[in-house]
């Protein structure tokens, strides 16, 4: 969907980050958060042991070496550190449709300074101009309030909430899900220059 498929649309450059493969290096960095009970605790998945930490990093890094394809996932580089804060994805879920979900999960000592909202509008934007998709769509744990808060941030709707439509440890979860369609944005983008 890309102008030129054999062209990866990242690694990426932000004011305060650089969203880029992740590398096998990346471990310590990733399993700091994934391990954290608080972090992962509206996730379905998670908090990691080592090993699973080791194998979804050995996943992603496997994956990079395929493109293109439908499921990207990044590492979040602070720019002024070099360390990864977080991850971000993006998945196309229909061709068809010109659709995409994106999901992002960052380190507790990075929380509330713009982090997620900037990365997540690059993933936005990328996805509505360099993949020229129609509907972007993300959904969270109704009671994961930073996370629809960020997607709020970025003018993304709320369309609707599912009711216990995931189990998640033992217990039937509630799901907002937002989405924003390509002209939203465009004009949200033409109503702040
Ligand atoms: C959800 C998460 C990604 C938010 O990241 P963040 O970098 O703190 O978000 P931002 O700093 O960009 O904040 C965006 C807005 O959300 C608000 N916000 C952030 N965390 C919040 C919280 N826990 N409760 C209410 N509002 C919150 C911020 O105040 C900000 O609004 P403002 O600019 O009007 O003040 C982060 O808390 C996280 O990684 N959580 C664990 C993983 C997770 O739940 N991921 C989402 C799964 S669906």
């Amino acid at each position: 969907m890309t102008d030129d498929p054999h062209k990866p649309w990242f690694p990426m450059r932000t004011k305060r980050l650089l969203l880029r493969e992740a590398r096998l290096g990346d471990y310590d960095d990733i399993h700091a958060y994934a391990a954290d009970p608080e972090v992962v605790r509206f996730m379905d998945w998670g908090p990691n042991t080592p090993e699973v930490t080791a194998q979804a990093l050995g996943g992603w890094v496997a994956m990079s070496a395929q493109w293109p394809r439908d499921e990207v996932n990044l590492v979040v580089e602070l720019l002024e550190t070099g360390r990864a804060i977080g991850a971000i994805r993006l998945s196309i879920y229909s061709k068809a449709d010109r659709t995409a979900d994106f999901g992002y999960t960052f380190n507790r000592d990075y929380w509330r300074q713009g982090i997620a909202t900037e990365a997540a509008s690059a993933i936005v934007e990328t996805a509505f101009t360099t993949l020229g998709l129609h509907r972007v769509f993300a959904t969270c744990d109704v009671r994961n309030a930073g996370s629809y808060a960020v997607m709020e941030k970025l003018g993304m709707r709320r369309e609707g909430t599912l009711l216990q439509n995931h189990e998640v440890r033992g217990r039937w979860r509630d799901t907002h899900v937002y989405a924003l369609l390509a002209q939203e944005w465009a004009a949200r983008r033409a109503a702040s220059v």
